[in-house]
């Protein structure tokens, strides 16, 4: 299968179990649409996005999309946790709420709260909670709010609540208590009100035996025992006796009233003087509904994501590459087009097996010959990339030269200064990638060991008087086979103070520096010796041509970058100005022009 730029958005619930994800099996997963409670189901999407623009969401860190975004040879694969059901049930004593849940629970695995389950073990227990409740719950009143409210809270914010979902029987039974709920933000899919004719309700009740063992409920007519090794043991509730259901019952009624104002619009009335199974189909259509519509709305919510996402970064909006790019800083949205193109650019190369890259934007804000230099910009797009490599299951070192010199001449370049302990200090989220999956380091052979799987080389470059290259060399000679991507490597000679730098060994280190390949690049083309107005901009994302972009003014304050020429490999100076001019390929002439201080450049 083919997954170079297919439109194809696949969403996979239940992220754990689905990453990292298999490219083998895209083909099979790609059709299959569940709407299961299976944690292996996935749904597949139209991507809007257009060639080259499939891109990778990193959300914020409350979202669930956050660490659970891959992308693979331009194929985007979107994975949700899927949120679990959350039930309440109602309705009159005896009415059979315990009965539906036994069933419920065995359907859809979620964790059944019984209010009156717990109090009953508290009281059986002999705690203090059980002896306090023990004499209202005898009597047949409720027990006091804040007592059953701290208890329910408390288990509903467990781990297997959490993440099976919930069937709260019994509780909310006042208005406070809905209230208290309500405030904690804590709202159930759907409200199940069972509804049986009162005269039934006693004769239910008075009948009601339990299964001290198993838990199981029983009534000596509708539901008989099975054994009478089981009959034998069966007991009834101090509350099952015709006065206290009567009295439950009143306190029912006075309270049902106001709980039922608070989830009118997830209201479900269900007959439940029929047969128990019979009124569990319905309740179990209900449910499965529900949850069909609960991942229909995650769907649409991730494909709004998507799909806006898409809008606001899409080369469509800016026509062809991000606008307004002298206005400093930078907005959000135009740093994240570039660290999305460059993730894209660089992650189709690493996966087409290249193993020496470069990245080289220069974007104002990462071109340090502008005041508006921002090292900030620059640690960020690090960081992206090493991140999505690293959710990719690979293990990143990121490194950053040391000093070089020694006495006097000590130092690092300008533009690193510090760069290594904002790296330390960065925000690497909360998933303790740092240190496993991610490493940070220097430059130079020992930073390689053999758990790393690709290296990640902040803007390596020579500093006056002293050459990277040298521990450059003896760091991919270590790396071998495994990636190593330079990010805006500087790495021309420049004037050392004896001279020495330009004439030893300058061919071998130009020719080391040649051998990094441009997995991404990004120019902005300015008149000779000027840095405004924006001229047009030159950007390749690998494996694409060279794309050369004219600057053209829309009308005040507005402006759009047009195609002009594509270029196979990086295009001259001369080449540019040429396109720029209007001239046809090859053509001979002079490099001169406004665009002939180029040839320097490239
Ligand atoms: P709790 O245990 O919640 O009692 P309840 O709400 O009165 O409900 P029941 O357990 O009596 O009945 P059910 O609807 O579960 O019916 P079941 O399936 O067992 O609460 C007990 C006490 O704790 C309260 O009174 C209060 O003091 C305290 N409390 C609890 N929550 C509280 C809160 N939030 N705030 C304050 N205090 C609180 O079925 C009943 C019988 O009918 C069984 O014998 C069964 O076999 C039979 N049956 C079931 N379905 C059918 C059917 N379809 N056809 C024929 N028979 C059936």
């Amino acid at each position: 299968m083919i997954l170079h730029y297919s439109p194809t958005v696949i969403h996979c619930n239940n992220v754990s179990s689905a990453l990292p994800f298999p490219t083998s099996s895209h083909s099979s997963l790609s059709s299959s649409s569940s709407l299961s409670s299976s944690s292996s189901s996935f749904s597949v999407i139209p991507s809007p996005l257009p060639r080259q623009r499939l891109s990778s969401f990193h959300g914020s860190k409350d979202t669930y999309l956050k660490a659970n975004t891959k992308t693979k040879l331009g194929l985007k694969v979107m994975c949700f946790q899927k949120e679990p059901l959350k039930v309440m049930i109602s309705g009159p004593p005896a009415s059979g709420k315990g009965t539906q849940c036994e069933m419920i629970v065995q359907k859809f695995g979620l964790v059944h709260i019984s209010t009156g389950d717990l109090l009953r073990s508290e009281v059986s227990a002999g705690t203090e909670i059980g002896n306090r409740a023990k004499e209202y719950m005898n009597s047949g009143r409720l027990v006091p709010d804040e007592i059953v409210t701290a208890m329910v809270t408390e288990r509903l914010s467990q781990n297997d609540a959490k993440e099976k979902g919930w069937l709260l029987d019994g509780y909310p039974r006042s208005l406070a208590q809905s209230q208290s709920l309500e405030k904690l933000k804590i709202r159930p899919d759907t409200y199940i009100v069972l509804d049986v004719p009162e005269e039934i309700l006693i004769d239910r009740c008075v009948g009601r035996r339990l299964d001290p063992v198993t838990g199981k409920i029983y009534h000596i007519t509708n539901f008989p025992p099975e054994t009478e090794e089981i009959k034998a043991r069966l007991v009834t509730r101090p509350d099952d006796t015709e006065e206290k259901v009567k009295s439950r019952l009143e306190i029912y009624k006075k309270n049902s009233e106001a709980i039922l104002s608070t989830y009118l619009d997830i209201l479900k009335k269900i007959d439940g003087n029929h047969q128990k199974e019979e009124i569990f189909k319905e309740i179990n259509s209900l449910l499965s509904q529900v949850q069909k519509e609960k991942i229909a709305t995650e769907l649409g919510k991730v494909a709004l994501q998507h799909e806006s996402h898409a809008a606001s970064s899409s080369q469509e909006r800016w026509r062809g590459i991000p606008t307004r790019l002298n206005n400093i800083p930078h907005s959000r949205e135009i740093r994240e087009y570039f660290y999305d193109d460059v993730l894209q650019a660089t992650q189709r190369a690493v996966n087409d097996g290249k193993t020496r890259l470069k990245v080289e934007i220069n974007i104002p804000e990462l071109n340090p010959e502008m005041d508006v230099y921002r090292i900030g910009t620059l640690m960020e797009l690090v960081r992206i990339l090493a991140l999505s490599f690293a959710d990719d299951g690979k293990r990143i070192k990121v490194c950053v030269q040391g000093s070089m010199g020694e006495g006097a001449l000590a130092g690092m370049p300008l533009q690193l200064a510090g760069s290594r302990k904002i790296l330390e200090f960065m925000d690497w989220g909360d998933y303790g990638v740092i240190g496993t999956f991610i490493n940070i380091g220097s430059i130079g052979a020992k930073e390689v060991s053999e758990q790393d799987d690709m290296f990640i080389l902040v803007a390596p470059q020579n500093a006056v008087g002293n050459c990277i290259i040298d521990d450059l060399r003896a760091m991919t000679d270590a790396a071998g086979s495994r990636p190593v991507i330079l990010i805006n490597p500087r790495l021309k000679d420049l004037p050392g103070s004896s001279g020495i730098m330009q004439t030893m060994g300058r061919d071998k280190r130009l020719e080391y520096a040649a051998s990094f390949e441009n997995c991404y690049f990004f120019r902005l083309l300015y008149y000779a010796g000027t840095q405004y107005p924006i001229m047009g901009a030159l950007r390749m994302s690998y494996p694409y041509e060279y794309e050369l972009f004219k600057r053209v003014d829309e009308s005040p304050g507005k402006e759009k970058y047009v195609i002009l020429s594509t270029f196979e490999g990086k295009p001259t100076g001369e080449e540019i100005n040429d396109a720029f001019e209007g001239k046809p390929r090859n053509q001979v002439k002079k490099a001169a022009g406004i665009w002939g201080f180029l040839s320097g450049v490239f």
